[in-house]
């Protein structure tokens, strides 16, 4: 039986469609959710419903029982996001979990990353494998979806272009969807080697490709234009972003400045068996083009 948790979100909920896709038969997943009522299309495909907080360790080991496999979706709460991801990992391995699947981040360099939110991966990646549970960690990159309408503010880059303290800084996009298909092909197979998969693009891409690729399929130019951070920040102020997220977007941005997200690997095109969704193909599909 494979629990996945996150099963409300956007990530969780695609990789239940592909496991049940794949033939995976509804009374073999659980969901672990923290609202029942959001979870109500879920139970009436015969999903096992578990509820759960990540904070609550005694749910979370009620949660698990009768599981062989547990897909752990990052949290969000930088505050306490690893004491969550502990507890899962404390959970799993007290009711005799098999094996422990996790989302991750893809990136170059830990010893050199400035964003405390891709720290928290760091850290939950090296209890995940101190633990002693069989593990499978699935390194996403920052998906394609989250630049197209946080970064670059959805469709009303066409009128705006671009401007972002990301220097020549490249990315290897993917489709949210292509990660959450990959990890359930992964998950519905029957293996747990201990195994980390990099779960990326086949291409890296600055946001000068990202400009040309609005332009191609808009027909409009669009330019990138690299600014300094301050210019960045004041210009978020001025929109109205609130100062603690102008302050969280600098580490952000810089990461992707110095080539954190740019690893290219092919395990993301091999757990789909053909090549991930590429930036134009995403962007058409992201943004309506
Ligand atoms: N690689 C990237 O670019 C990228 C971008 C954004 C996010 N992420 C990470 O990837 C994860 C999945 O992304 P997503 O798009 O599916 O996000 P999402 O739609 O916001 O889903 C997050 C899921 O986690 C659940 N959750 C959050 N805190 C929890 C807690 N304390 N206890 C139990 N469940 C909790 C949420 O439950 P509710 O439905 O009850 O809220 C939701 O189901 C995110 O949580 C984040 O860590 C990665």
């Amino acid at each position: 039986m494979i629990l996945i948790t996150g099963a409300t979100g956007k990530l969780g909920s695609q990789v239940i469609q592909t496991l049940i896709d794949k033939n995976v038969p509804p009374n073999q997943i659980a969901a672990l959710v923290r609202d029942e009522t959001k979870a109500a299309h879920l139970k009436k495909k015969g999903i096992d419903i578990r509820i759960s907080d990540y904070d609550n360790r005694p749910a979370l080991q009620n949660a698990m029982e009768g599981i062989d496999k547990v897909l752990l979706v990052s949290g969000l709460d930088v505050s306490k996001v690893v004491k969550q991801h502990q507890n899962v990992v404390d959970a799993a391995k007290q009711a005799g979990v098999k094996c422990l699947a996790y989302t991750s981040n893809c990136l170059r360099d830990r010893n050199t990353l400035l964003n405390q939110v891709m720290l928290t991966h760091v850290e939950t990646e090296d209890y995940i494998i101190a633990s002693g549970l069989n593990y499978v960690i699935f390194r996403n990159v920052l998906y394609m979806d989250s630049m197209a309408l946080f970064m670059i503010g959805g469709k009303n880059v066409l009128e705006t272009g671009i401007q972002l303290p990301t220097g020549e800084g490249q990315v290897a996009y993917a489709l949210r969807s292509d990660e959450a298909e990959a990890i359930g092909n992964v998950l519905a197979g029957e293996d747990c080697r201990n195994r980390i998969y990099n779960f990326t693009g086949s291409q890296a891409y600055s946001f000068a490709d990202v400009a040309d690729a609005l332009s191609e399929l808009s027909g409009k130019t669009v330019t990138y234009t690299p600014v300094d951070m301050e210019t960045y920040q004041a210009s978020a102020r001025e929109r109205g972003v609130p100062t603690q997220t102008v302050a969280m977007m600098a580490p952000f941005m810089t990461d992707i400045k110095n080539g954190q997200a740019s690893t290219v690997s092919s395990d993301l095109a091999d757990a789909l068996g053909r090549k991930p969704v590429d930036l134009k193909a995403g962007l058409k599909q992201l943004l309506n083009l």
